[in-house]
């Protein structure tokens, strides 16, 4: 037992300011550099997004065509990162080689000198973008391999969502599929200081490099508390298969006491901002795909879950299943997770380096008093 008044889990603890996103659990609100995340989502490609994030503004069409064609020229998966995905096992968790991939384009873009690792803002920010470029081929190639299908070439043509779609599938998809996966991508860029993003915080205060701050964000988003959480969804949709048999896997989830994936929240207590927006873009797919028994089994989860526990969905429970309609594997609905955060994650680390002071918190020790060795020697 200890005096001071531990905050476990850092719950409720403000430990900076930051103006890149407001997260208000009182009015169910997420804005972005001061955009609600529900205008953004329904009006903006994602790549406005991304330089509304790292810049404080919507570009101008002179802006965002710029960001497009550098978009376009890093889009293209590099001989080095493919090689050291194919030596992985295609057993190997899409996280753990989506975290591999981001590490090596790291050591391929070293500085060599360790003083200079965190770079300048400018280094930083073309840092960001190349990365937030090659994101998508390595999330695709990811899919590709594990089902034994070849890599697929970026479309010049194409915008970053319908690009994206198209490294992953090799055919071009419908307009109402583009546009459920672009608000996806919106809605899962940014929220704040959540596990990941802090982690990334953590790491660039240490004035260590981008990479490395991005690729240990991604090993804090792989846990199912955090952006496992979409992956789990399907795994619950899969176990319970239709609506009817709703409440007898909810007597039996809930006498052994597990939890749910793809419900509750940290900060939101009364429902999650995004997920109207989501759900909306799932109801569009469930239409299109004809597909009515997923939205019956989605409906009936979280109506049943809401009237016995309280606890509201977050993005992950409309995510998962919208990404299952559009394609995607399972397991690799974390994987496009990162390929949204690395934009919030790489405007937080930037932000963290504006004005940055190392985070290194206080414990309070509850271990043995001290004591002495007094000629102490092992023995059996
Ligand atoms: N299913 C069943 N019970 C739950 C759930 C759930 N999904 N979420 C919270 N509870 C219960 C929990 O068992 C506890 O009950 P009791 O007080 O009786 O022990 C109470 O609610 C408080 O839960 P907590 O885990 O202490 O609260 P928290 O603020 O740490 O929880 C959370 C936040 C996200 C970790 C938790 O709600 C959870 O584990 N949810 C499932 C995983 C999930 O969907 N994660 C995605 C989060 S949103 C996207 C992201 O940020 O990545």
């Amino acid at each position: 037992m200890t005096e001071v008044d531990i905050k476990k889990g850092l719950a409720g603890v403000v430990v900076d300011v930051t103006a890149i996103s407001k997260v208000n659990p009182e009015t169910n609100s997420l804005l972005y550099r001061g955009y609600p995340v529900q205008e953004l989502a329904a009006t903006q490609p994602f790549e406005a997004v991304a330089h509304l994030l790292w810049t404080g503004n919507l570009p101008t069409a002179a802006e965002l065509a710029e960001l497009r064609a550098t978009e376009r020229q890093h889009r293209a998966l590099s001989p080095e990162v493919k090689a050291a995905i194919d030596i992985l096992p295609t057993t190997a968790h899409p996280m753990d080689e989506v975290r591999t991939a981001v590490s090596v384009i790291g050591a391929l873009d070293a500085t060599g000198d360790v003083m200079d690792a965190a770079g300048t803002p400018e280094e930083n920010q073309e840092r960001a973008i190349r990365l937030w470029a090659q994101l998508p081929a390595i999330v695709a190639y990811g899919q590709r391999r594990r089902r034994g299908e070849e890599l697929i070439a970026p479309r010049d043509d194409l915008d970053y969502s319908a690009n994206f779609l198209w490294m992953t599938f090799g055919e071009e998809q419908h307009e109402i599929v583009v546009d459920a996966f672009n608000r996806s991508m919106t809605l899962y860029a940014e929220h704040s200081f959540n596990a990941s993003t802090f982690t990334s915080r953590v790491i660039a205060s240490t004035l260590s490099d981008l990479y490395s701050a991005v690729t240990g964000a991604i090993g804090a988003l792989k846990g199912p508390l955090h952006g496992g959480a979409n992956e789990a969804v399907l795994h619950i949709f899969d176990a319970i298969g239709s609506a009817e048999n709703v409440t007898p896997w909810l007597d039996e989830a809930l006498g052994a006491k597990r939890k749910i994936m793809g419900f509750g929240h940290r900060v939101y207590k009364r429902g999650d901002s995004r997920v109207p927006t989501m759900k909306a873009a799932l109801d569009t797919l469930v239409t299109h795909y004809d597909r009515p028994e997923v939205a019956a089994l989605y409906d009936a989860l979280e109506s049943e879950f809401v009237a016995r526990k309280g606890i509201y969905p977050n993005l992950d429970y409309p995510s998962g299943p919208a990404y299952n309609l559009m394609g995607f594997d399972t397991l690799t609905f974390t994987p496009l997770f990162v390929a949204a955060r690395v934009t919030g994650w790489t405007a937080h680390i930037m932000e963290q380096l504006a004005s940055n002071a190392l985070i290194r918190p206080l414990s309070e020790y509850v271990g043995p008093a001290e004591r002495h060795i007094d000629g102490y020697v092992a023995t059996d």
